[in-house]
């Protein structure tokens, strides 16, 4: 098992300023793994309910009743198989003196999760958690995590077929079945179609209606397809940042596989060599560096956008924090060199600073507030 401190402390420190947290991610990321580790904190106090368990559902029949008398620790594992919880969570953390705080996990965020959670506001904390990030895993193993991908047991595979039929049987068993039973109603078949679609797509600009065309269904019912990968957390939607209402804006989202391993494995990537050839090794590359930098410095997905002018400027990752600005952009070298692209983000946006990801060994500026950083360093570098 690798041990993952900072969540567990960060997950820790959260109950004990809010009642209830919410430990939010793709199946298999290790969610019940690291909850575990959290309840052991409550020794014997702690209750777990996996609401994919039909006993379990059976003892949450009466949720008021079956939850009132709780202390300590509660865990409600997969709670999106039963959102209408939430609203009974709401009175019961608004006892005082507070007998019992909640740990809820879920692998999925649609909209009534979403809406229920707004009456929960200044009572719930969302924690985001991915596969492993570069600082569990170690600066000497960015490889391999890039390759194979975050979930623990791609990572941890004994070889690399064992980590690619470990991921093709994790995309079968979440496409066939988690999705249906998230209440979706899309045939398996047309949501394996579609992925494999969005993985060539990978870091581009959402284009609905080439989506539609190749379905032959309408704009509104692709766009559809893609919300319902972005709310099971297995692909990313960069939202484009409008740096003022003047200029003509590109609308649409960026979009990328969240697992690099995934995205290998949806595009026929075997292995190493297979990468090295294929001409998606770039926005491969971009995808996996732009998943650490917002899992490193922690962002809430809201506040992480891409940065395009028609005149083809932009940035790769602009991560907003009230009037702080952070632009990444992402290089698959080992020597960065300054571009006017980046003037123009540094200045059209005026950006606190600019930090170009490579591949290098090196750290050093290649501006004033522009600074090329290698890959290896996010995984000692704190918070931005
Ligand atoms: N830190 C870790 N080290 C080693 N293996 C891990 C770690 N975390 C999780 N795993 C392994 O990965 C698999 C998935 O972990 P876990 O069940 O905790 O994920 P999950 O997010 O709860 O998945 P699901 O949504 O499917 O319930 C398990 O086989 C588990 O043993
Ligand atoms: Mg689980």
């Amino acid at each position: 098992v690798l041990e993952r401190p900072r969540h567990l402390k960060a997950i820790t420190s959260s109950l004990r300023h809010r009642p209830i947290v919410a430990l939010l991610g793709p199946r298999q990321c290790g969610k019940s793994t690291l909850a575990r580790s959290v309840a052991k904190a409550y020794a014997g106090r702690s209750t777990w309910f996996d609401l994919e368990d039909p006993q379990d559902v059976a003892r949450l029949a009466e949720p008021t009743l079956a939850l009132k008398p709780l202390r300590g620790l509660v865990v409600l594992d997969e709670i999106q198989r039963r959102p209408e919880i939430f609203p009974i969570l709401r009175v019961l953390a608004d006892r005082s003196p507070l007998p019992a705080r909640f740990l809820v996990l879920g692998s999925a965020a649609p909209d009534l999760l979403r809406q229920s959670s707004e009456t929960l506001a200044g009572r719930i904390a969302f924690h985001h958690l991915s596969g492993f990030d570069i600082t569990e895993v170690g600066p000497d193993r960015i490889d391999r995590l890039w390759l194979r991908g975050a979930f623990p047991r791609s990572f941890l595979a004994k070889s690399e077929e064992q980590s690619l039929e470990w991921r093709e049987n994790f995309l079968r068993t979440f496409l066939e079945r988690d999705v249906p039973s998230f209440g979706i109603r899309i045939g398996p078949s047309t949501l394996v179609r579609f992925f494999a679609m969005l993985a060539h797509w990978h870091g581009n600009i959402w284009n609905s209606s080439e989506f539609a065309r190749a379905f032959g269904v309408a704009d509104t019912t692709v766009r559809g397809y893609l919300d319902v990968l972005g709310a099971t957390f297995v692909a990313r939607l960069l939202t484009p940042f409008a740096a003022s209402i003047s200029k003509r804006q590109i609308k649409s989202p960026k979009v990328y596989v969240r697992d690099s391993g995934l995205l290998h494995s949806l595009l026929r990537l075997r292995d190493r060599e297979d990468l090295e050839r294929h001409p998606q090794i770039g926005a491969s590359f971009e995808g996996f560096a732009i998943e650490q930098i917002i899992q490193q410095t922690r962002t809430d997905p809201r506040d992480c956008y891409y940065w395009r002018t028609q005149a083809g400027a932009e940035l790769d990752l602009l991560i907003v924090r009230g009037r702080h600005r952070h632009g990444f952009e992402i290089k698959r070298t080992a020597s960065p060199k300054l571009t006017p692209s980046m003037r123009h983000a540094l200045d059209d946006l005026d950006l606190d600073r600019l930090d170009v990801i490579h591949l290098g060994e090196h750290a050093f500026d290649l501006a004033k507030r522009i600074r090329a950083v290698p890959i290896r360093e996010l995984a000692v570098t704190p918070k931005s």
